[in-house]
């Protein structure tokens, strides 16, 4: 998982992701700087193909992890548009334009839906504040620690 893993040699994963990869939405996130570092285009395949090697190792449907992986910075607006449209804090808007930027490209399942939309779900603090006291409350119930009048 950890440094250069070369993409380009993995013939299954690219039979996989080589009609989205030529799509000129996604080819133009190689004009988007991301993290500083790279760009959205290597991120995103970066991304996909780290997610698609483990999900196979898990005997996960790694198409699927592929495929949504692939798409799930489809966005070319800045942290400032995206402040502009009132869709909530960078973290929480991106996954959705991402979504809906995805859906104009091809037909996705709803697992495909799920990871592009909650790719970021504890990169926020109030998913982190959620989360846990969601698990909090189902070991509570479920140890009778916790009732409900
Ligand atoms: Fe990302
Ligand atoms: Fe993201």
């Amino acid at each position: 998982m950890r440094g250069r893993m070369n993409w380009r040699m993995d013939g299954e994963f690219i039979v996989i992701i080589h009609k989205l990869l030529r799509h000129p939405l996604v080819l133009s996130l190689k004009m988007i700087a991301h993290h500083k570092v790279t760009n959205r285009l290597d991120h995103s395949i970066g991304v996909a193909y780290r997610s698609y090697k483990l999900a196979k190792r898990l005997g996960l449907n790694h198409e699927s992890v592929a495929r949504a992986a692939l798409l799930h910075d489809l966005f070319v607006e800045t942290r400032t548009d995206i402040a502009q449209l009132m869709m909530g804090s960078h973290n929480a808007a991106h996954p959705r334009l991402a979504l809906q930027n995805a859906k104009t490209l091809c037909t996705l399942s709803p697992k495909e839906e799920d990871i592009i939309l909650s790719h970021m779900f504890l990169c926020t603090i109030e998913s982190w504040v959620v989360t846990l006291v969601d698990k909090w409350c189902a070991i509570g119930e479920r140890t009778r620690l916790i009732t409900y009048p």
